[in-house]
């Protein structure tokens, strides 16, 4: 296939950054979209131009890291996966792909493609821990009941891997997907139930710190999210957030 290529650039986080255009060929249908992305960066090193800088790690959909807006979506055209899941299979000979990072106040841009995701980190930190008595009766988690509906739900709740799509694809930039899915996550549990009053104030305080902004029920976050975290979960934080208003 050949591609044209546009691509946000942007030298630091004060550079005003604008769109370029480059020229690909012979993509193979099979690459994946960071592997397209190797080839051409390897095509702008031969030529003594300044690589593409776009964040990957794992590459298998774990890590969360490789965060591209393609073609005006969080993680492209494909459903249920990664960038770094995306094969060029899903454009065609002669397409034009638009490349660009996530965009959201909170989220700065670091280089080209690269966002800072550290207000995510901070969000779970102040989360904390869960407490676990470890003074001699501890007991085997294995022999705590839990309802496996609630398992279930605390298990998907637990497989965001905090990638950002959904603040990208929220019109207010809301982190309120994340930030229940951590939430859920622990509140489905009876582990999670010491801390559970602090735990839901602090994110929440923490995610507005930041500078994200509230939730209007738009669900384009559940649309976007490679890891099909739901919506419920959002509804699930709200209340655990109002339980712990009237406790605290
Ligand atoms: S909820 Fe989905 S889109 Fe948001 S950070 Fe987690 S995995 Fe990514
Ligand atoms: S590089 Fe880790 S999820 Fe894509």
């Amino acid at each position: 296939m050949n591609l044209t290529l546009k691509i946000w650039r942007q030298k630091g986080a004060n550079d005003k950054g604008k769109m370029v255009d480059y020229q690909i060929s012979d993509v193979s249908p099979d690459m994946s979209f960071l592997e397209m992305l190797d080839v051409l960066n390897t095509q702008l090193i031969e030529k003594g131009d300044e690589p593409v800088a776009f964040d990957h790690d794992c590459r298998e959909g774990i890590c969360g890291s490789c965060s591209l807006y393609i073609n005006g979506e969080a993680h492209g055209p494909d459903r249920l996966v990664t960038t770094c899941q995306l094969h060029m299979r899903k454009f065609k000979d002669g397409d034009t792909i638009y490349i660009e990072p996530w965009r959201a106040k909170a989220f700065p841009v670091i280089k080209d493609l690269i966002v800072d995701r550290s207000s995510f980190d901070r969000i779970q930190h102040a989360g904390g821990f869960i407490s676990v008595n470890t003074s001699g009766n501890t007991q085997d988690a294995n022999s705590i009941p839990i309802e496996k509906a609630n398992a279930d739900a605390a298990f998907d709740a637990a497989t965001c891997i905090g990638c950002g799509a959904c603040v990208a694809s929220c019109k207010n930039s809301s982190a309120m997907l994340f930030v229940s899915a951590k939430v859920s996550q622990f509140a489905l549990l009876p582990q999670g139930q010491v801390e559970a009053t602090d735990r839901v104030m602090n994110m929440v305080n923490q995610m507005d710190a930041e500078g994200f902004g509230n939730c209007t029920n738009t669900g384009a976050c559940e649309v976007e999210c490679p890891k099909g975290i739901s919506l419920e979960n959002i509804a699930r934080m709200n209340r655990e957030y109002l339980k712990a208003s009237f406790k605290g």
